[in-house]
């Protein structure tokens, strides 16, 4: 069957497209669509024309696979001209999601109409990119530059709702009955001349104030900053607004092609492909049956417990949360409680939703009222010995057919499984700080954990928003078993003569955003401080022992100002300089590229080794989880694919003239100039 049909309704053609998953705008569906707008031109019986599509959503946007290659056919946007040429009325019926060239189908439409949970949005920017069909152009031309400048430079979806308050949507019409609706509003159209969104007039409002644009930039600062699309995107709406329809068009062409025929972007759409690719597992069939979650129960309600207890109530699934004291019990369940509220103060969640999350939480002292929960996840003490006992009792007491997870985050999940009659119910869970909030989700596979154990983890990370990945068993997992080498070579380059400060500049500069030390200093220089100040083995030791335990106190490698803005400390400097004296450490000017060289490239090498010994399934499952855990800047791709870009032949050097290890695969690779990705 043709992925576009057409249907006479009396006087209205209707184009159909049907091209699962998301009706992407391939090569194909373009030609076809052009094919059906002729159709209509040329049949005097047709007097209106509406376009929608079968499935689940309307266009989600340009094929995204087509991106790189030659392009067959129309390109989009003489596709689209042809709708807005039309002399007969063209209309949009949309539902699910209008993105990216698909909004910009829409909005070449005369008239466009949605069902209210549809949403309509520009998100080519979260692919590295600008609208590339005159999407830049039309939409200030029918919602103004300022109502465009979020969706093309932030590129998060707008509401249907919100869609026709600022004009971009002319009719919502019922939620079962979209074709129908669409039909009878062309049918109210005919004979009217076609208002054409190139011809639109909304863009003057960035002429007449275009301090918008300067506003936009520095109100989303942190958030575009290192990204090229973002200015590309306000330069484009810009334009619309100066230049006529056809220059501008033309602007926006010239940035479009730059930009895709950069790194950000190839790097961009490697991480989409990367998200989708990491929900598969190797070997499990994706339509296993799954385990129904329906109730959750969470042990400890410390740090960790009760970020992760939010995340299921914010899901709807009841959550029971056990402590060993009343105290703890109290200080968990108000933690939760005040996080939820001060998300209600910032308007993002209703006193309602503050009360249905509480109102499915149930608190506890006793691992008893953990016998029904269908997943049960354990957030008590780092400590082998604990989460033996833990999981002893827990497999006692909680039902059969259950998942009991650990949090772990480096502890042998198989050694903790051995202690149940049922290891191959026991998974690790791994969550990151702050637990309600981190994207990151590692789901850790152990040797014997079931197939619908893995991918009951794998479905619910994305019921609870979670972006997942899988990892075998071995020490610190995928994420902080990386971050280890790292932090080792930032620790011995301070020795050496590096200034901690430039260290962590070399990371902000690549993009993160922060290096080891200030992480050391947020999260706190006296974890795990052995709190005798005489007994002074470690550099750590040695800043504790004079107070400097971290943001907390005001200082720590760093002074903090009221502000929390961070200076070097000269104190610090000294205590380094003494530990490096009595260590012998020769001292010496330690260049940018020294610093980024050691602090990275031995994280790919840990990344070669992971995939070496099969604890990662792909390199971009570990792009996944350095991205969304810790921060590792999205438009370079993550480790491995930035790899990628450097060159394996470099990273083999760079580790060889810093004589650092360099794993076999890696090695390989670098030799047959092959990539971890391709
Ligand atoms: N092109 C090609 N494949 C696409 C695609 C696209 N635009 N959008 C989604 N897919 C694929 C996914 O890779 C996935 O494939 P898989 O099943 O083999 O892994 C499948 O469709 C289903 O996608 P999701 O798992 O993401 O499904 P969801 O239901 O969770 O989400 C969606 C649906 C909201 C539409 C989401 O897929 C999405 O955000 N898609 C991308 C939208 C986008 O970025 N559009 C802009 C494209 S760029 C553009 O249009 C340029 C133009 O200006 C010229
Ligand atoms: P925490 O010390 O803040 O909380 C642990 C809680 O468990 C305490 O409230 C304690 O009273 C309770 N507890 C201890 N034994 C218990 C038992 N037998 N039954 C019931 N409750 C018990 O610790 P945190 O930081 O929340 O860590 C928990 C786990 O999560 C650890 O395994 C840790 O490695 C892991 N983790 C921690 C991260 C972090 O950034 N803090 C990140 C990822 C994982």
């Amino acid at each position: 069957m043709s992925v576009v049909t057409t249907e006479k309704h009396n006087n209205i053609l209707v184009i159909v497209s049907n091209n699962p998953p998301v009706n992407a705008l391939g090569a194909a569906v373009r030609q076809r669509l052009v094919d059906g707008i002729e159709e209509a031109l040329s049949d005097d019986a047709v007097e209106a024309v509406v376009i929608r599509c079968d499935g689940r959503t309307f266009f989600a946007g340009a094929d995204i696979t087509e991106f790189g290659k030659p392009m067959q056919g129309p390109n989009l946007g003489e596709a689209i001209d042809r709708l807005e040429a039309s002399s007969k009325p063209v209309v949009a019926a949309i539902h699910g999601t209008a993105l990216g060239g698909g909004c910009e189908v829409a909005l070449a439409c005369h008239y466009r109409v949605a069902v209210p949970s549809a949403k309509m949005g520009l998100p080519e920017v979260k692919l590295g990119l600008i609208p590339g069909a005159a999407g830049t152009q039309r939409l200030p031309r029918v919602v103004g530059a300022e109502a465009a400048l979020p969706m093309v430079v932030i590129g998060n979806p707008i509401s249907a709702k919100k869609a026709h308050s600022i004009g971009l949507v002319d009719k919502l019409v019922g939620e079962d009955s979209l074709a129908e609706d669409a039909i009878a509003f062309a049918r109210e159209q005919i004979g009217k001349e076609p208002p054409r969104s190139s011809e639109g007039t909304a863009n003057k409002d960035g002429i007449k104030n275009p301090a918008i644009f300067d506003e936009f930039r520095q109100k989303n600062g942190r958030k575009i900053r290192g990204f090229d699309a973002p200015e590309a995107g306000i330069q484009a709406v810009k334009a619309a607004g100066e230049l006529s329809y056809a220059d501008g068009v033309a602007k926006e062409r010239e940035l479009f092609t730059k930009l895709m025929t950069g790194t950000q972007s190839a790097a961009m759409r490697h991480y989409f492909f990367a998200e989708r690719a990491a929900n598969k597992i190797d070997g499990i069939d994706p339509k296993i049956e799954l385990i129904p979650i329906k109730k959750v129960g969470i042990l400890g309600a410390g740090t960790m417990g009760g970020g992760i207890g939010m995340n299921f109530l914010s899901a709807g699934i009841p959550v029971t949360i056990v402590e060993l004291k009343e105290e703890a019990l109290d200080r968990g369940v108000n933690v939760i409680r005040k996080n939820y509220e001060n998300t209600a103060k910032r308007g993002r969640m209703t006193e309602e939703q503050v009360e249905g999350a509480m109102s499915i939480l149930t608190p506890s002292l006793s691992y008893d009222d953990l016998a029904d929960c269908d997943l049960v996840i354990e957030a008590v003490f780092e400590n082998m010995d604990v989460k033996k006992e833990v999981f002893t009792k827990l497999d006692g007491i909680v039902k059969q057919g259950a998942i009991l997870a650990s949090n772990t985050s480096y502890l042998n999940i198989d050694e903790i499984a051995a202690v149940t009659k049922r290891p191959e119910y026991v998974l690790g869970l791994h969550f990151f700080s702050p637990a309600n909030i981190m994207k990151l989700l590692e789901i850790v596979r152990g040797e014997k954990t079931a197939d619908d154990v893995l991918m009951t983890a794998m479905k619910l990370s994305k019921k609870i928003g979670k972006v997942a990945a899988v990892s075998g068993v071995c020490p610190g997992f995928i994420g902080n078993r990386m971050l280890s080498p790292r932090q080792e070579q930032a620790n011995q380059m301070i020795m050496e003569g590096a200034n901690y400060w430039e260290v962590d500049d070399v990371l902000l500069e690549f993009g993160f955003p922060m290096g080891p030390f200030q992480m050391s200093d947020l999260a706190g220089v006296d974890i795990g401080w052995h709190r005798d100040p005489e007994r002074i083995e470690t550099l750590r030791d040695a800043l504790c022992a004079v107070g400097r335990w971290g943001q907390k106190v005001g200082k720590g490698f760093y002074d903090y100002d009221e502000a929390r803005q961070r200076t070097p400390s000269d104190e610090v400097k000294q205590i380094i300089a003494e530990f490096a004296a009595k260590a012998g450490k020769e001292q010496r000017d330690i260049s940018k590229d020294e610093i980024r060289e050691r602090l990275l490239y031995p994280m790919v090498n840990e990344g070669a080794k992971i995939l070496e010994e099969g604890m990662a399934q792909r390199a971009s499952d570990i792009d996944v989880v350095w991205i969304n855990g810790y921060g590792w800047p999205l438009y370079t791709g993550g480790p491995m694919f930035w790899a990628d870009t450097v060159g394996l032949d470099n990273i083999v050097a760079g580790l060889k003239k810093h004589n650092l290890p360099v794993a076999d695969l890696l090695q390989e690779k670098a030799a047959a100039g092959g990539t971890f990705n391709g």
